[in-house]
């Protein structure tokens, strides 16, 4: 995609959206192409099934990221984020990331959660860009070439009064 980058940051064409079951398959385009052990499209059926947060980035109608987060019971988890290769750097994980946790925050949710790969130095610099703390780590969450790998626990403390008005 031929987009500066500065455009994809602050275009108004890029819009954040929930996803539609008719997204899944070009989101399960991109989640192959990011992940060694991707979600299946069933996996994001059942997500949109069971009323998760599941939002897509687009711009002009094709999918860029999307995000998916989990809320209840007071917290906030993120399951899954993710941005196109080649829309990647440009501020549109962030801008998803935001968003998801303004939606956590209007929830009413005390905290946001997610795991991440260790070896994940991309996403953790998102992450603690935007205030997370790694709280914890689960041992041999992830699978991985050579058997499991762990995940690090990431946490957001949320403020109500954060929560952005209507
Ligand atoms: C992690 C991911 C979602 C980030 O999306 P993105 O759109 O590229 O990120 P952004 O452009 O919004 O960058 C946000 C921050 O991430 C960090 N970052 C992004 N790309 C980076 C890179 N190549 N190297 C180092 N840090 C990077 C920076 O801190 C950046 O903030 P800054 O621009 O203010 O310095 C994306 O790399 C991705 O989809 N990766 C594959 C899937 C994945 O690993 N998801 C996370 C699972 S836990």
């Amino acid at each position: 995609m031929a987009t500066a980058p500065e455009l994809l940051k602050t275009s108004p064409e890029v819009v954040i959206r929930p996803m539609r079951a008719t997204d899944v398959a070009e989101v399960v385009d991109i989640e192959r192409c990011a992940y060694q052990f991707p979600w299946s499209e069933g996996i994001f059926i059942d997500c949109l099934r069971v009323g998760y947060v599941c939002r897509v980035v687009t711009m002009s109608r094709k999918v860029l990221g999307y995000g998916v987060m989990s809320v209840g019971a007071g917290e906030a988890h993120i399951l899954n984020l993710c941005v196109g290769e080649a829309c990647r750097c440009r501020g549109v994980g962030k801008r998803l990331l935001r968003s998801l946790v303004a939606r956590a925050t209007a929830a009413g949710m005390g905290a946001a959660y997610l795991e991440v790969r260790p070896s994940n130095t991309t996403a953790i610099r998102l992450y603690l860009s935007m205030g997370f703390e790694q709280v914890g780590s689960r041992r041999g969450y992830y699978q991985a070439p050579a058997g499991r790998e762990d995940a690090a626990v990431l946490k957001l403390a949320l403020r109500v009064a954060d929560a952005p008005l209507a």
